[in-house]
């Protein structure tokens, strides 16, 4: 298993199970099933409102001796109705009784855009709070907190441009360890790689696959399938592999940690193995070509008109 090197100098496994979009009823047997595969790092968050029958999960595999937990990483993420300074202890500790754990391994701020206390997903304008309303600078000092009480072994960020994270940088005591955000060969993102790995910031792809199952809300008509692309299912040909296999591969060898979300046994262990394959630098450079700069979770929900935040805001593009 490949590991990658925190600021910390502790290790994070690179491949690990995605379970956004993991159905209640399903996502727990996914789980089980994954640590037996051999899967060690879970991506959890509180949105995905499937942390409680992911712990019960957990504490199964572990009571039955699959695995142990100094073996496992897990992470979760902080929602964001609940980044004033006050709420993000109660958020985590309701995450760490759902998991059935008494310390994540990475806590992460979700987005860089707030709601209002008790707003889950905001359906006005009035839902949000501005980043003056909800700074944060006083989310992180809270994350902090969390960290120095022992609730997280890390903290860290997801949706966060370079700009964003170097603005933190001014006033953080602890530095966020890794910044978890969308990744594939369509958006490779590759300026936020470089300024990450030069301020050691681990970065973790998420959709991976592009995100095939993501509500029709968040689908725009005629847009690509990362899975069919020619490019990849040729490259995939070469190596008997899946395209899967090939998106999870050029991931791992660019140095990010990558997530795949799987429900699927047979999918589940296929990924894992993704981890084996090696691409030749022509067909990394191939994959590399195919950046479009697309975003299949592009924001836009958090920036109707009115709302305190904008696309421009939010990536800093
Ligand atoms: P399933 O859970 O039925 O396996 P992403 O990680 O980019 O969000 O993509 C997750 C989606 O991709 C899910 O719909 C998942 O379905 C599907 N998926 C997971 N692994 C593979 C694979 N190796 N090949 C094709 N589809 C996959």
């Amino acid at each position: 298993m490949t590991f990658l090197k925190l600021n910390s100098g502790a290790h994070m496994p690179a491949l690990g199970l995605g379970t956004w979009r993991a159905e209640p009823g399903v996502v727990g047997d996914a789980v089980r099933e994954a640590i037996r595969i051999g899967y060690r790092h879970i991506d959890c968050a509180a949105i995905y409102q499937n942390e409680k029958e992911i712990g019960s999960a957990l504490s199964a595999a572990i009571a039955d001796g699959d695995v142990k937990r100094e073996d496992l990483w897990i992470t979760s993420k902080l929602w964001n109705c609940n980044h004033l300074e006050d709420d993000v202890r109660p958020a985590l500790e309701n995450t760490l009784k759902d998991l059935q754990l008494e310390f994540l391994d990475l806590y992460l701020v979700h987005w860089p855009v707030a709601h209002k206390p008790g707003v889950v997903m905001p359906e006005s304008v009035d839902d949000f709070l501005s980043p003056r309303q909800a700074p944060m600078e006083e989310t992180w000092r809270a994350m902090e907190a969390c960290r120095e009480r022992g609730l997280t072994r890390h903290i860290g960020v997801s949706n966060f441009s370079a700009r964003k994270i170097d603005a933190m940088l001014d006033y953080a005591s602890i530095r966020p360890s890794v910044n978890q955000v969308e990744g594939h060969p369509y958006l490779a993102q590759t300026e936020l790689l470089g300024w990450c790995k030069r301020n050691h910031v681990v970065v973790t792809a998420y959709s991976p696959l592009g995100s095939p199952d993501r509500p029709e809300m968040l689908q725009v008509k005629g847009e690509p399938t990362l899975l069919d692309d020619p490019r990849v299912a040729h490259i995939a040909e070469a190596y008997e592999a899946t395209p899967g296999q090939v998106l999870i591969a050029w991931g791992l060898k660019r140095g990010t940690a990558v997530i795949p979300k799987s429900s699927n046994p047979e999918r589940l262990k296929q990924n894992f193995a993704a981890a084996k394959l090696q691409l030749d630098d022509g067909d990394m450079q191939t994959l590399d070509s195919m950046d479009r700069g697309f975003r299949f979770i592009d924001g836009s929900f958090w920036t109707a008109e009115g709302s305190p935040y904008t696309l421009a805001d939010l990536w800093d593009e």
